[in-house]
């Protein structure tokens, strides 16, 4: 009998701040084994987790955000539950976007997203990004303190993909007012407000972006907007505006979160670490191994479910057909078959980046150079421009007993707030 055995992880407060001793809990049943308390097939095998992934056509994404709680009649309907997905999937939450849907729609989805995601626009957004990091830490540096998600890491995760999206650089503030992140000193929250007064923050994006492409489908211009307006999708066919205004505006739930709390991760890895600040600051092409060990060991998103369309097995234990299964990106990539001392986090670990972090398949995140790439931006520019990085214990108490908050959600893992304290390098 394990204390676990009772513990509902959907529901358990008790398992936000650590929830890794319960991965452990479910790895001694096997990579492959059933949760107590909601009948969820647990996956926190490496290669278990990896074939899932790339098996879409047993594996539908139609519950990938939502888990077990999707309200599917699948109890009893027999060991191939495919016609069913299908009469039912515009019922699910989030059937909208690309990661609940399945072939072929979701590959006619993804095909216009990939439009956006091409290498001159990518080198073009990191231009962006290294500017874009200055003017972000000149907000703060000066006080020597930040609290750093909302004073760095969500603004800048969100301005990335707005400049992405081909947003005017004059419109990010409108952005990060609309999100309700922090605006940046000199904001007039009134007249920003004014000019959207009757829209919520979604609901701006969405208005937003359609207004562009309609504008964009009317007047082609020389601009990245232009170029999603006009994009078709594989058969050569035009999408409805709805469908390129979703994908555009998807960027910003799937992009911003997560990013932003593996900036979180890596900075509070930092601040305990000093010896790693100095290795870093020393040897800046540890950089990328850095980032994917961050990834590795904290990753952002903890769960992804799939649902079984029809009865198979795997790792030796039977899926009946209409099984949530739940992958555990952040237990996989604990699996000791895989990594060593996989608590341990290693600078220099050799196969670091066979993390699953941003999954695998036909869903794999296509962000992943993107989040790299503002991780890697804002690293280097943090580590020139601050030493002697530390957590405040005013906020998260002395050495020898930190508290942190992490958001209290069971698909991502990432503090709710990280409260740092610096030496500027330079006066600032
Ligand atoms: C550290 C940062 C990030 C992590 C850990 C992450 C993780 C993931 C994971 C695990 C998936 C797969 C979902 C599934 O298979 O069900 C995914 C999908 C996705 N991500 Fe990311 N992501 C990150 C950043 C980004 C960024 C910056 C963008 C935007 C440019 C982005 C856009 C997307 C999109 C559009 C999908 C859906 C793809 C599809 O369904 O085909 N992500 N992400």
């Amino acid at each position: 009998m394990s204390k676990f055995d009772s513990i509902d992880f959907f529901t358990d407060p008790s398992l936000i701040g650590d929830p890794y001793p319960y991965f452990e809990y479910l790895r001694s049943k096997g990579p492959v084994a059933r949760e107590p308390r909601n009948g969820v097939i647990a996956v926190t095998g490496y290669d278990e987790a990896v074939a899932i992934y790339r098996d879409s056509e047993t594996f539908s994404s139609c519950n990938s955000v939502i888990g077990p709680f999707h309200g599917l009649p699948v109890q009893s309907a027999g060991d191939d539950i495919r016609d069913l997905v299908s009469s039912y999937r515009s019922r699910l939450p989030m059937n909208e976007h690309m990661v609940t849907m399945d072939p072929p729609e979701h590959t006619n989805q993804r095909a216009l997203l990939m439009h956006l995601l091409t290498p001159r626009r990518l080198r073009e957004n990191e231009e962006f990004m290294w500017r874009l990091a200055d003017r972000q830490l000149d907000e703060f540096i000066a006080n020597g303190r930040c609290e750093f998600i909302n004073d760095y890491s969500q603004p800048f995760a969100v301005q990335v993909i707005a400049d992405l999206l081909g947003v005017p650089e004059e419109d990010h503030r409108l952005f990060r007012v609309r999100l309700g992140l922090n605006p940046p000193p000199g904001t007039i929250r009134q007249r920003d407000d004014e000019r959207f007064s009757n829209l919520n923050s979604l609901a701006f994006l969405d208005s937003w972006f359609t207004a562009y492409i309609e504008d964009r489908r009317r007047e082609p211009r020389n601009d990245v907007l232009t170029e999603l307006a006009l994009a078709k999708f594989p058969d050569g066919s035009t999408p409805d505006v709805v469908h390129v205004v979703r994908t555009a505006t998807f960027l910003f739930a799937a992009g911003q979160e997560t990013t932003a709390r593996l900036l979180a991760s890596a900075l509070k890895i930092l601040a305990e670490r000093p010896d790693l600040q100095r290795t870093l600051r020393d040897n800046r092409t540890l950089m990328s191994n850095f980032i994917d060990e961050t990834l590795r060991i904290e990753s952002p998103v903890k769960t992804d479910c799939r649902l079984a369309l029809r009865t198979t097995r795997v790792g030796g234990v039977e899926i009946p057909a209409g099984t949530t299964v739940m992958i555990l990106n952040g237990a996989a990539n604990r699996d000791p078959r895989r990594f060593e001392n996989p608590a341990e986090f290693r600078i220099d670990r050799p196969n670091a980046n066979e993390h699953i972090a941003f999954g695998r398949g036909a869903h794999a995140c296509p962000g992943g150079p993107l989040a790299r790439a503002e991780a890697r931006v804002s690293l280097e520019r943090i580590l020139d421009r601050m030493r002697d990085i530390r957590l405040s214990e005013a906020e998260h108490g002395p050495a020898a007993a930190r508290r942190f908050q992490y958001t209290p959600t069971y698909v991502l893992r990432g503090l709710a707030a990280l409260h740092l304290e610096f030496t500027p390098i330079g006066g600032a």
